[in-house]
């Protein structure tokens, strides 16, 4: 008899989402599932979807973006459940693996009441897993999900983005605030902590002018320019977002975007001793997530998506390929779908803060911890981006 594993993406796209689909489709054909790709994530397993026999050749681990493409379709919204499961089943799919961040996993965990389900997840936001519970000691190899696949890479980008920016706002003297995603946390921006940032805002710690005003004047006299990672969820002290689209995805989340030209122009008013035009920023915008995985990223996403053919195959369903830190390194690791996301009351699933410990709020800095966080997967901060400061001689 054949078996047929579906698969799908869902949400925003990563660097890491191919190589995810490699591990599957190799797995898949070594122990002889058919794979049944589902087009623009949940959409393709409705009436009308559309859908593609996969095989490992057709996927390219190394490229970006994904084969299957994605939307962020809620079904659970849209009452289409019962739909989904009645076309899976026409199509004598017996697992179906979505691979997704946490509105993905949602919508895949009530689809998995019904139908058999295992997930793996991705975003370039990190916040699907559960941090080491900050009532204990740090012990990293508690991290559920250490990295979600993808972050990693993108996390690369926004330090490369960071170290590069430096040789225009060191040119022309400017203090530049770089945007970077994450909507609701900050393990992106905190990563442009290893392209030098002198200063990160994340969204988990209330944002206030003043201080801030206060620490960039300062710094600036000292070196003359600044790099200012901000992310993209900062709010006000009223925990609004400081920017946000009007438009609402199915999910019901607006889009954020822009807030480093806002904080740009409050420091503008907030520092008269320092010209306008010295404060500039830069959205960093879908460069963040788009071209090739890292390898650390390609390699671990491959072998989350193998593990979760063979727990197909060993009948753990409802269970989540996860990667966990151990002492060989950062492995995929099978738990439970309720070990891996936390609940609100009414089901929703609670996104993954920043680790507290991993943030110096009062310096505006990534914290000892978590550098340690970093480290299995960039090594330690490299130290080229600070020395572009001359000492200058005054002309008499
Ligand atoms: O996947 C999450 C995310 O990266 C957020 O950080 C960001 O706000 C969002 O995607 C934007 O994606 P899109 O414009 O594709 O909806």
């Amino acid at each position: 008899m054949s078996k047929r594993i579906g698969v799908l993406t869902g949400g925003g796209d990563t660097p890491a989402l191919n190589a995810t689909l490699k591990g599957i489709a190799l797995e898949a054909e070594e122990l002889g599932y058919e794979l049944i790709g589902f087009m623009e994530g949940w959409a393709g397993v409705l009436t009308g979807g559309s859908y593609v026999r996969l095989n490992p050749d057709m996927v390219d681990e190394n490229r970006g973006g994904t084969l299957l493409q994605s939307s962020r379709t809620n079904l659970r919204a849209s009452n289409k459940l019962g739909e989904a499961v009645d076309n899976l089943k026409k199509l004598k799919i017996d697992a179906l693996i979505p691979i997704g961040g946490d509105d993905t996993l949602s919508v895949g965990s009530a689809l998995s009441e019904h139908f058999t389900t295992t997930f793996v997840t991705k975003t370039i936001d990190n916040d699907v897993g559960i941090n080491c519970p900050a009532e204990e000691a740090l012990d990293y190899t508690k991290i559920v999900n250490y990295f979600c696949p993808g972050f990693p890479s993108a996390a690369h980008l926004v330090a490369k983005y960071v170290h590069d920016i430096r040789t225009t706002a060191y040119s022309h003297n400017r203090v530049i605030f770089v945007e970077a995603m994450g909507r609701y946390a900050g393990w992106l921006t905190l990563s442009a902590a290893y392209g030098g940032a002198d200063l990160i805002l994340i969204p988990e710690v209330t944002y206030n002018p003043d201080k801030m005003a206060e620490v960039i004047e300062k710094q600036y006299r000292d070196k003359g320019h600044l790099i200012i990672a901000v992310s993209e969820g900062i709010s006000d002290a009223n925990g609004d977002l400081l920017t946000e689209s009007a438009e609402l995805d199915s999910f019901g989340h607006a889009r954020p975007g822009g807030c480093s030209e806002v904080i740009a122009d409050h420091m503008k008013n907030r520092i008269p001793s320092l010209s306008s035009s010295v404060f500039r920023h830069q959205v960093l915008g879908y460069m963040q997530r788009c071209g090739s995985p890292i390898p650390i990223d390609r390699d671990t996403a491959i072998k989350a998506g193998r593990l979760a053919v063979s727990a197909v195959e060993n009948g753990q369903v409802n269970h989540v390929s996860t990667i966990m830190r151990t002492g060989l390194g950062l492995e995929p690791h099978l738990l439970n779908l309720d070990q891996v996301l936390k609940r609100g009351e009414d089901g929703h699933v609670i996104r993954r803060d920043t680790d507290s410990r991993f943030y110096d709020a009062e310096n505006f800095s990534i914290s000892p911890a978590g550098i340690g966080y970093f480290r299995p997967i960039f090594g330690d901060i490299p130290r080229d981006h600070m020395g572009l400061g001359l000492d200058k001689t005054t002309i008499e």
